[in-house]
């Protein structure tokens, strides 16, 4: 593998990042050229005031002026061509590398998103991106460009003189060596810091959304506390980081600064024997501080660069997590759904499903019931898609529903699930999501269908009241209402619902139930529940137990065959006369 193969795979670069890095490398290497011009200028200046014979140039001082102009003008010239190379280029795919980053977020399963932190994801994106790119833009670059000017002008040096070269040039690789052999250490308090900084604000937000079960279980205060904790361990982390880095960048440039002092004593030796003579020694000696700046510079850019690795391989990460792929044509004859055979677990742990076979057919109903944590939501996200099963598989209308791209497969579905997302905007535009581009003539008539008129009518505005942060002005049935009429818009061929009267009460489940009679005419509906109530007039039933369908069948036949079903339901019933003034 050839060195910029390497370089790329270590910072997961594509072809445009190369190609971009090259560019922003010249355009540096081009401009430093150009800023190091007038120090020549000014050499040449001093000599010719002093007069010395064997290093006069006899330039009339127009020529000075002339010189400073057309410098000017190349300066200008070339810091706009810097500015395209090294910020232009670079920032534009940086935000090529999110956007892929954020359409990746769309093809890989959710099961991604059950292992990872969303906080985490939007520091990859925004943080460690950011990092790269300025690595891109200015660390790489201008740390080539120093290496390359003090490697030239290191050598003419020695050529020229090889004590004053050497008194100039010595320190540089020492400095070097100092970051880079630290850069383990470096790393590794780079990573804790990281580390603790993502536990913090794991922390934060966990707390901003479950602020409402802190304050009712009275644990505010320790939770503080516990923040309080952390944020001092991160606080810890991010001065031994930073010292640590201080520390060797810092020493690297100390000992830069003893090359002045060794150039000024070989210096002062020749000058002293008449080796060279005092323009000579004023030369080497405005040359040595100047080489030195970019040095300085250089160092911290590379225990920077050596630092961004680490930010590199959390993007590069994010890029090598399988998509979900399929095809984008899918149109099958009917909508019937088939489990055949399938098992499944989350990320290899426990089994949660053996071997589940069943059928939902188009224009039934067919409810899932069984025990809580028995797989009942699993079924459903694996039908549609959001995990692949591991064994078996599952068909809509006869195709392999994994031969099908994940986006085309959810446009044949409507999803109604207990908890409802809304968004901070109007109810009208709430209920649009289902279905883009929809007429408000078509909102109105789902929202009339799915029964939200009554108490939307009642908001300040109408349909044009802003619903607040995930609408936290409605209560549960109305946010299921407007998932309904959601759905309703949608018009999707297969319905799938989980829990979604559960955490109703009676009144508003009958008219979510009334809402949903409407939804399911003619569909595909697998419903699930664990009210016996609920699925009482569905025209099949599965029962669920032990990864495996314990029993199948009409409610009637299941009830008579006094198998799980009916206990069930014998149960529930005895716990709806449950009251609060004791056991019965
Ligand atoms: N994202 C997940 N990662 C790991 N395990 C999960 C996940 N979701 C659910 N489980 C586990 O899978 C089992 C079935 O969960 P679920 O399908 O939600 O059950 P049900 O809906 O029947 O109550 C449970 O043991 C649960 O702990
Ligand atoms: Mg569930």
């Amino acid at each position: 593998m050839s060195l910029s193969d390497s370089l790329k795979e270590r910072w997961g670069l594509n072809e445009k990042q190369w190609g971009n890095l090259k560019g922003a490398t010249v355009a540096t290497l081009v401009t430093d050229l150009v800023l190091m011009v007038p120090m020549m200028i000014a050499i040449m200046f001093v000599a010719d005031l002093i007069g010395d014979n064997q290093y006069d140039f006899d330039l009339d001082p127009w020529a000075y002026v002339a010189i400073c102009i057309v410098l000017m003008l190349v300066t200008g010239v070339v810091y706009v061509y810097e500015y395209n190379r090294c910020f232009f280029d670079v920032y534009q795919e940086s935000r090529n590398v999110r956007t892929g980053m954020a359409e990746r977020m769309r093809k890989v399963p959710l099961s991604f998103f059950a292992k990872k932190d969303p906080t985490d994801l939007t520091v990859r994106m925004m943080g460690d991106v950011t990092v790269q790119e300025t690595a891109l833009s200015h660390w790489i670059p201008a740390l080539i460009a120093s290496l390359v000017f003090t490697t030239v002008i290191g050598v003419m040096i020695l050529v020229w003189s090889p004590l004053i070269g050497l008194a100039i040039v010595w320190p540089i690789p020492v400095a070097f060596l100092m970051v880079f052999l630290s850069a383990g250490r470096q790393k590794r308090e780079n990573r804790r810091k990281m580390e603790k900084m993502e536990a913090v604000t794991e922390m934060i937000q966990e707390s901003l959304e479950c602020s409402a079960d802190l304050k009712a279980n009275d644990a505010t205060a320790p939770y503080l506390k516990r923040l309080a904790g952390k944020l001092d361990e991160v606080e810890g982390a991010e001065v031994r980081s930073e010292l640590t880095m201080t520390l060797f960048v810092v020493g690297g440039q100390l000992v830069l600064k003893l090359g002045i002092a060794t150039t000024a004593i070989a210096g002062a030796v020749l000058l002293s024997e008449g080796t060279i003579p005092l323009m000579v020694y004023i030369a080497a000696l405005i040359m040595v501080g100047s080489m030195y700046n970019p040095i300085n510079i250089a160092l911290q850019n590379l225990s920077a660069i050596l630092m961004a690795e680490d930010h590199c391989e959390r993007i590069q990460e994010i890029n090598d997590i399988g998509m979900q792929t399929g095809s984008e044509s899918f149109d099958p004859g009917s909508y019937d759904i088939a489990f055949e055979n399938v098992g499944f677990s989350y990320d290899g742990g426990r089994t949660v499903l053996e071997d589940v076979s069943f059928i939902a057919r188009q224009g039934e109903v067919t409810a899932l019931v069984g025990p809580s944590g028995e797989g009942k939501s699993t079924v459903a996200r694996l039908a549609t898609r959001f995990w692949d099963v591991d064994r078996g598989r599952i068909t809509l209308g006869g195709v392999d529903i994994s031969t099908v791209d994940p986006e085309t497969l959810m446009g044949s579905y409507s999803i109604v699930f207990q908890d409802v997302v809304l968004f901070n905007t109007t109810v009208m535009e709430n209920i649009r999501i289902g279905r883009k581009g929809a007429t408000d003539e078509e909102v109105l008539s789902a929202a009339e269908a799915a029964m939200c008129d009554e108490f939307v009518s009642a908001l300040p505005e109408g349909y044009g009241t802003v619903i607040g942060e995930n609408g936290g002005k409605l209560s549960g049935g109305e946010r299921q209402r407007i998932s309904i009429a959601r759905a309703i818009l949608k018009d999707a061929p297969v319905i799938i619902m989980d829990e979604a009267t559960a955490s109703l009460d009676t009144e508003s489940e009958s008219r979510v139930q009334k809402a949903l009679s409407r939804l399911v005419v003619g569909k595909t509906v697998l419903i699930i529940a664990h009210r016996m109530r609920t699925v009482e007039e569905a025209d099949k039933i599965v029962v669920l137990s032990g990864g495996k369908v314990a029993e199948e069948g009409s409610p009637s036949d299941l009830k008579e065959s006094g198998g799980l079903f009916s206990r069930m339901v014998e149960l529930q019933n005895g716990s709806d006369a449950w009251s609060l003034r004791g056991h019965r």
